[in-house]
């Protein structure tokens, strides 16, 4: 976090204090779970959620600075308390470069260290935010947890379309990054128009953002990223890189592919992961992924041309450029 917002030192400050307040919510926590969930919480993540919050909610006539620092804190813990559950589902060991909660104390307890994080999102809502409408945050959370559903329930079908690869992504990653573009703006009481611009503003960054993501799966370093590579194509989840690479038209790599992906009836080993990591990357589809996740950029660049307040337009394009040559 600390190096990411280094050239952006008004925001690095408010995020400091996003990070204070979840770390005073998480304090109060149940004394077994605390120190496991305070470094979870500490774990140096972008907090690129909350950034969205405060950035939208400085689109309007005045900085709602104590409530947008408040709903920030709150959309990052739903994003923590998301990732808990969702190193369970992937039985991940590591995240960030730390042991996962899942792997210090066992599905179970980090279920509900997951719930315990949730709970103590809630802690933080005031009921003064009236600005922001229930059925929206309703809607982004259901789709997270439908994406994941979905997305469990088709584990180790490699052959999936891309509309339905699109759809999952919308709603695991890109849905909260608009929720949060969304509640930054409504805290700012922004007009109907300006929230559904800054909606689709965080959609299609969040989409953008998750494709990246999935292309470091094949191409990023595992000290870099703090996880461990191949492991979409080992868990059995599809991505963006490898549909393209299906897509091919050299036939006989395609064919050899397939055969990979086919032929294993339990999870793929090291030397297969490996292989089909790099099947993908010669059959171009990290190169073609990329250019889908630059189209969803140009998307939201020219929402972002469109807000009025040209000094938090121009720190939105410079996330976006610095999102956009991220290799973690
Ligand atoms: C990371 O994806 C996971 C998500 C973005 C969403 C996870 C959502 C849930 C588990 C639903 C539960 C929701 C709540 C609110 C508790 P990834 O596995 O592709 O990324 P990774 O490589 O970082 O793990
Ligand atoms: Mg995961």
């Amino acid at each position: 976090m600390q190096d990411f917002w280094q050239d952006e030192p008004i925001l690095k400050q408010e995020l400091k204090l996003v990070g204070d307040t979840i770390r005073e919510a998480v304090e109060s926590s149940h004394g077994f779970i605390r120190p496991i969930l305070l470094s979870h919480v500490q774990s140096g993540g972008k907090m690129l959620r909350p950034a969205l919050v405060l950035l939208c909610a400085k689109l309007g006539k005045e900085f709602p600075r104590e409530e947008a620092i408040r709903v920030a804190s709150v959309m990052e813990m739903i994003h923590l308390a998301s990732l808990v559950h969702d190193d369970i589902i992937d039985t991940a060991k590591k995240r960030r470069g730390m042991a996962t909660i899942f792997a210090q104390v066992g599905a179970k307890q980090a279920v509900l260290a997951g719930d315990y994080l949730l709970a103590k999102a809630l802690s933080l809502i005031s009921g003064k935010e009236k600005q922001i409408e229930s059925a929206v945050v309703s809607n982004a959370l259901s789709r997270l947890c439908e994406s994941e559903l979905e997305q469990d329930a088709g584990q180790g079908d490699y052959f999936i379309s891309k509309q339905t690869y699109f759809k999952r992504i919308g709603g695991k990653t890109a849905s909260l990054f608009a929720l949060s573009c969304y509640a930054g703006a409504s805290t700012a009481n922004l007009s109907p128009v300006e929230k559904m611009v800054c909606h689709r503003i965080g959609y299609a960054m969040g989409m953008a953002f998750q494709i990246q993501d999935d292309i470091l799966d094949y191409i990023g370093s595992d000290k870099k990223l703090g996880k461990l590579t191949g492991n979409d194509l080992k868990c059995g989840i599809p991505t963006l890189p490898l549909l393209l690479a299906l897509e091919s038209e050299q036939q006989e790599a395609v064919k050899e592919l397939k055969m990979l992906l086919t032929s294993k009836k339990t999870m793929m080993n090291a030397s297969s992961v490996k292989k089909g990591v790099s099947q993908v990357i010669a059959l171009g589809g990290v190169q073609k992924a990329d250019s889908i996740a630059e189209s969803y950029r140009m998307r939201a660049l020219r929402d972002i041309e469109s807000l009025q307040n040209q000094e938090v337009a121009k720190q939105l394009v410079r996330l976006f450029k610095k999102l956009a040559v991220r290799s973690a």
